[in-house]
């Protein structure tokens, strides 16, 4: 049995429908602040409750006799944990320790983290890869970072077998798991959103050192990344090498991205083509802490987890977006 907390949300319910698939029995903890019930499938144990109540915890892992914990649940909004760190601090740090804490007294040593591309900051490089120095701007990419820290010192003293997956731009829909957040703060769902003309668009700034003059990411198809989760998890296995608390070494670290770039003109002119009508947009300021490049080394994820993207076009991921939208005009109510 895998606990998947932050299953009801986008990352996290995508991967539950992929372990799924994959054979395993899966419960979702998830306090639905940010999440759907209607994300987890009838297949799944669905647990309403938070991964920072040791207690809650506690109980999950020893009932439900959890084998490995995928900890997707996060508060993950970099312009709200610059107004409210503590929020962050709070629930990425000090109620992930609880989740760990629970972990060691439950004697449950295999755990996957989502971490972001946010713990590199503006990086020097591109593409970035896992050995860059961590310079978070914003306590978002900070409290990630710290919880790795955790993790990484947790496997030392403890034999914690843990791998942390650096998530750069998340995108794309399965057929049962969309994007849908409160406040809308990404790409290309605000971009979607303007061409069904619920919202306008505004692309902020064009006046960045990039070829079109718009910020450069690295868009990864939520599928590909519940692929990715599946490999690491395996990679957690007793006895298996690759997360073998090391000394030397320390955490399993890996980027998951498309390994290539696309400006924000791209992803506007590509989503054009799939709903095939132009999309207003207007030009803004900059946004705050937004870096001009940020690219991902994907040779270390393929090179020890075996992993490869699939479906990591901008058609692909679009598509299966603009697809999922007309398929839920309610979202997970409908
Ligand atoms: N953008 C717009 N208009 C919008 C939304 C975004 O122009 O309405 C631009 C942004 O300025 C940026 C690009 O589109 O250049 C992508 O923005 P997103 O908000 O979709 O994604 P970010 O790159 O800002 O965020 C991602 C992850 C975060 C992570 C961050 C690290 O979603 O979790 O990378 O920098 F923290």
């Amino acid at each position: 049995m895998i606990l998947v907390t932050g299953g009801a949300g986008y990352v996290g319910g995508a991967s539950v429908e992929s372990l799924l698939v994959a054979g395993h029995e899966v419960t979702v903890l998830d306090d639905l602040t940010t999440g759907h019930e209607g994300a987890v499938p009838s297949e799944a144990t669905f647990v309403q409750g938070s991964y920072g109540d040791g207690s809650v915890v506690a109980a999950v892992l020893t009932e439900r006799r959890i084998e490995a914990i995928l900890h997707c649940a996060a508060r993950s909004l970099v312009g709200e944990s610059v107004r409210d760190p503590g929020r962050y601090y709070r629930d990425n740090v000090a109620g992930g320790v609880a989740m760990l804490e629970a972990a060691r007294t439950a004697g449950t040593t295999r755990i996957v983290f989502s971490s972001t591309a946010a713990v590199y900051g503006v990086p020097d490089a591109a593409p970035v890869t896992e050995d860059a120095p961590p310079r978070p701007i914003n306590p978002y990419g900070e409290t990630k970072r710290t919880f790795e820290g955790a993790l990484d010192w947790y496997g030392r003293a403890y034999g914690l077998r843990a791998v942390s997956l650096r998530y750069f731009n998340v995108a794309g829909s399965t057929p049962r798991i969309g994007e849908v957040h409160d406040p809308e703060t990404h790409l290309i769902p605000n971009v979607l959103a303007a061409a069904e003309g619920r919202t306008p668009l505004t692309l902020f700034g064009d006046d960045y050192p990039t070829p079109d003059g718009t910020p450069i990411r690295d868009y990864i198809h939520v599928a590909d990344l519940a692929d990715a989760h599946l490999l690491a998890l395996e990679a957690t296995a007793p006895d298996d090498p690759r997360s073998e608390p090391n000394a030397e070494r320390g955490l399993l670290v890996c980027n998951l991205g498309s390994g290539g770039g696309n400006s924000v003109l791209e992803v506007l002119e590509a989503a054009e083509r799939v709903v095939g009508r132009p999309i207003p947009r207007t030009v803004g300021p900059r946004r705050l802490g937004d870096p001009p490049v940020l690219v991902a080394s994907i040779e270390r994820a393929a090179a020890v987890l075996g992993w490869q993207p699939r479906r990591s076009t901008l058609d692909e991921m679009i598509g299966s977006a603009w697809g999922w939208r007309q398929a839920h005009p309610n979202d997970y109510a409908g």
